[in-house]
């Protein structure tokens, strides 16, 4: 018998041959990088090297979880910020501002969006991020949304929150780790863009309520003791030197804060409730030239009228809370594309040749969602309003467009395509609020509730309570 060693010694010679074929084979097919021509690539090597320096400096003001701290205190600002001016929508009356607000809740949940994904990239979670509180910060937040006016309110969100943000968050970056953290870097200026918008717009907005009649003096002098709250606590980061807080908070002195339940219009505005039929409220002063122009001008007044679209949505995020913060970012953007939808509607009626005023605002939709409780209103307004306008605008749109109608066409196209985007977001978000997954089961409670606030206002019957169908209740309280 061969001994194993006598054995292996063919087989050892045989592997070194391989190894060394191998190695050949590769220098042919996979010759060496270093030290060929081609590691420099293509096109002339370089004799000098001036590109733009990187003159990022290592070594920032915050660890991980100091970092963490401060963006979650950003966070909850934006949230509260968001939910302060969606309590105040109902009460302010002037439309521009009205309009504006919708916009900029939006960027303030895209804002904290941002920073709420970023906190899960710094060893928080999504449930964390959502549920952490700071009695400090509700307080400021109480102080501000217990404004005497609107343009008290205003002057606190934009002349004293924002400046403090935009100086929060412009230190933030300027002083983190400018590589390690470099996504927090570009979240914050992403959100600095938004603030530039808001705040110059804010800044002439305050000056148009003062130059409209309200006291100058006694909107600074409120801004002042809304700035000394937040002052009392270290500002926005709780980091800065902490001054004495006022003798009196307002918030304590007066009687909580209540979102209004009137749908607050401007005096430009004319208004009529009794009816959703804008033919019986203009009493037949509008003549048609036909069924097409009709549907056309009643629907772009529908658009510029959902004014109260915007009301309720805001509405719906004021009052449910305890919700993940997923809630808040689709409903805010729902109430900007409501916005858009009455901007539409508004600039659609300057383009027919009218002043937009003297056309008269529908109010009923609004006045009966008004005092249902929030979920129900957001099941209304989604379940008969949004699931109702979707298909007539769609029909709407193709009409136009067939018959070379392109302002319409497109305005009724983009409407249509929000409003299956409302549809989607709502349902799944209802689901959620009424704990079931029977559609049908929310609107029924949803049907009886808008019927009895129908019987109410005596806008019907007790025996066309018994008999109204879905599509009809959808045409008197839709969107
Ligand atoms: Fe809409
Ligand atoms: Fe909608």
């Amino acid at each position: 018998m061969p001994t194993g060693s006598q054995s292996e010694k063919p087989l050892r010679n045989s592997l070194r041959l391989h190894k060394v074929t191998t190695f050949m084979t590769e220098e042919k097919t996979n010759p060496s990088w270093t030290g060929s021509r081609e590691l420099h690539g293509q096109g002339t090597i370089l004799s000098k090297f001036d590109f733009p320096k990187d003159e990022r400096a290592l070594g920032g003001a915050y660890r991980v979880d100091e970092n963490a701290e401060l963006l979650q205190r950003y966070f909850l600002f934006e949230r509260l910020l968001l939910r302060a001016q969606a309590g105040w929508l109902m009460g302010t009356p002037e439309f521009e501002v009205k309009v504006e607000y919708g916009r900029h809740i939006y960027y303030h949940s895209e804002a904290a969006m941002k920073l709420r994904t970023r906190l899960t990239e710094l060893r928080s979670t999504e449930d964390i991020v959502d549920s952490f509180t700071s009695p400090e910060i509700e307080e400021v937040f109480r102080e501000l949304i217990s404004a005497e006016s609107p343009a008290h309110f205003l002057a606190g969100v934009y002349g004293v929150l924002l400046p403090h943000l935009i100086s929060a968050y412009t230190i933030h970056t300027q002083t983190t780790d400018q590589v390690a953290d470099a996504p927090t870097i570009r979240i914050l200026k992403q959100i600095l863009s938004d603030y530039t918008e808001m705040y110059l717009w804010g800044k002439e907005a305050l000056d148009a309520y003062v130059r409209g009649g309200y006291d100058g003096a006694n909107i600074v002098f409120s801004q002042m003791h809304l700035e000394q709250v937040l002052n009392s606590f270290g500002g926005v980061t709780g980091r800065t030197e902490r001054s004495d807080k006022p003798a009196q908070l307002r918030s304590s002195t007066e009687s909580p804060f209540q979102r209004s339940f009137i749908a607050t219009r401007d005096p430009r505005f004319t208004t009529f409730e009794h009816t959703y039929e804008y033919k019986i409220a203009d009493k037949g002063k509008i003549v048609y030239n036909t069924v097409f122009d009709e549907t056309a001008l009643n629907l772009i007044r529908s658009q510029r009228d959902e004014l109260d679209a915007i009301e309720t949505f805001s509405n719906v995020l004021y009052e449910i809370r305890d919700v993940p913060f997923g809630f808040d970012y689709d409903i805010a953007r729902i109430i900007y594309d409501e916005t858009r939808h009455t901007e539409l509607g508004h600039k659609a009626l300057q383009e027919l040749g009218y002043d937009p005023f003297d056309l008269a605002n529908r109010l009923l939709g609004i006045k009966v969602r008004t005092k249902m409780p929030a979920e129900y209103s957001f099941a209304e307004i989604n379940l008969f309003g949004e699931a109702n306008i979707v298909q007539e605008v769609l029909r709407h749109s193709r009409e136009a467009y067939s018959m070379g109608d392109e302002l319409n066409g497109k305005l009724f196209d983009y409407v249509n395509a929000d409003e299956r985007t409302h549809l989607s977001k709502g349902i799944r978000w209802l689901k959620y609020i009424f704990k079931t997954d029977s559609v049908q089961e929310i609107t029924q409670k949803t049907k009886d509730i808008a019927i009895k606030r129908l019987l109410e206002l005596g806008i019907i019957d007790h025996e066309v309570a018994l008999t109204i169908s879905h599509k009809e209740l959808a045409k008197i309280i839709g969107e």
